[in-house]
């Protein structure tokens, strides 16, 4: 293999520059051509190709976003989008591909393997930490950090005027975001999909917290749970606090990448190219027990990733 492709597909998140730079650095290090795909699976449709060298990656790593920019794109859920796509990677001599990305963005790479016999090697990069096989995605780390420290400024605004907050978090159908900021922050209550929530019950907690002189409350609530509005509405008139919300929205997405995040892309970056010097294909880079393990996409992709019912537990038992 003489020439590889890198690209960035589906919603951005901190750290995909430190695993671009490890992709082209290694790639370069290792006598191969690295071209930068731009704007996702749009731009290998549009054949956006651009060669990339030590230099062009120099100083991204901590920055947040995605230099080779990203998009969802209609077109390739097509298989004629595929055939222009596999086309264009042909013609431009690309013979393996990285794609850094989510559910929909590794979903669009199995299948360019499948039908058009490119090997594809996948980065797992989501905010939303809601691919099976691997412990941790990309960028999960800064989102979390990002959360926390909004849910930290709520709580201190919270507490002066005794007041609750339902704060809506990022995640799609997984609690994962919501779950982790709340037990990271002692929230009162994490809200999530995965969990169906009794609100009488909980209503009636927070109302006797709050008539024991609890003086705020932080309901952490996954977009995919309903929503903060939709929470606000099942609570606000039972629970004996003034409530306020706060969708966090897009700012979980941006920032710069936590040292976690950094090591982790540039870990997971070197291991995909290796991988297809190594003539695998439609593999996975996973974390588990602190290694990059390769698992096959398809097994990534068959199953949710599943809450951790024992952190649930976990977070009932010390709010
Ligand atoms: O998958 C990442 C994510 O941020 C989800 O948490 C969220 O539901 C979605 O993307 C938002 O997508 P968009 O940026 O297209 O609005």
């Amino acid at each position: 293999m003489k020439t590889i492709g890198v690209l960035t597909s589906g919603g951005d998140s901190p750290g995909m520059n430190a695993a671009i730079r490890a992709v082209v650095r290694f790639g370069v290090k290792n006598g191969l051509k690295v071209i930068g795909i731009q704007r996702g699976y749009c731009g290998m449709i549009d054949g956006a190709f651009k060669e990339m060298n030590f230099s062009d990656v120099a100083g991204i790593m901590e920055r947040g976003g995605t230099i080779l920019r990203t998009s969802r794109c209609g077109e390739f859920y097509t298989p004629e989008g595929r055939a222009k796509a596999a086309a264009k990677l042909k013609n431009a001599g690309i013979e393996g591909l990285v794609v850094i990305g989510g559910e929909g963005s590794l979903t669009g790479a199995k299948l360019l393997y499948e039908e058009h016999r490119i090997p594809v090697v996948g980065i797992p990069g989501t905010i939303d930490n809601d691919i099976a096989q691997t412990d941790m995605c990309i960028g999960v780390d800064t989102c979390l950090n990002t959360v926390i420290d909004a849910i930290q400024k709520l709580k201190d605004t919270a507490t002066s005027h005794e007041r609750a907050f339902v704060v809506e978090v990022m995640g799609r159908e997984s609690g994962y975001i919501a779950l982790n900021a709340a037990l990271a922050t002692g929230s009162e209550a994490a809200i999530v999909p995965e969990v169906p929530v009794d609100f009488d019950k909980l209503a009636e907690r927070l109302f006797e917290e709050r008539k024991r002189g609890k003086i705020n409350c932080i309901i952490v609530v996954a977009e995919g749970a309903g929503g903060a509005i939709q929470v606000a509405k099942n609570l606000q008139d039972r629970i004996g606090y003034e409530t306020r919300i706060t969708i966090l929205g897009h700012v979980q997405r941006g920032g710069s990448p936590t040292a976690f995040d950094r090591l982790l892309a540039s870990r997971m970056g070197a291991e995909a190219v290796k991988a297809l010097m190594n003539g695998e294909t439609c593999m996975m880079m996973a974390l588990r027990m602190n290694r990059i393990e390769h698992v096959p996409i398809a097994e990534a992709l068959k199953s949710k990733k599943g809450l951790d019912m024992s952190l649930y537990e976990l977070s009932l038992t010390l709010s």
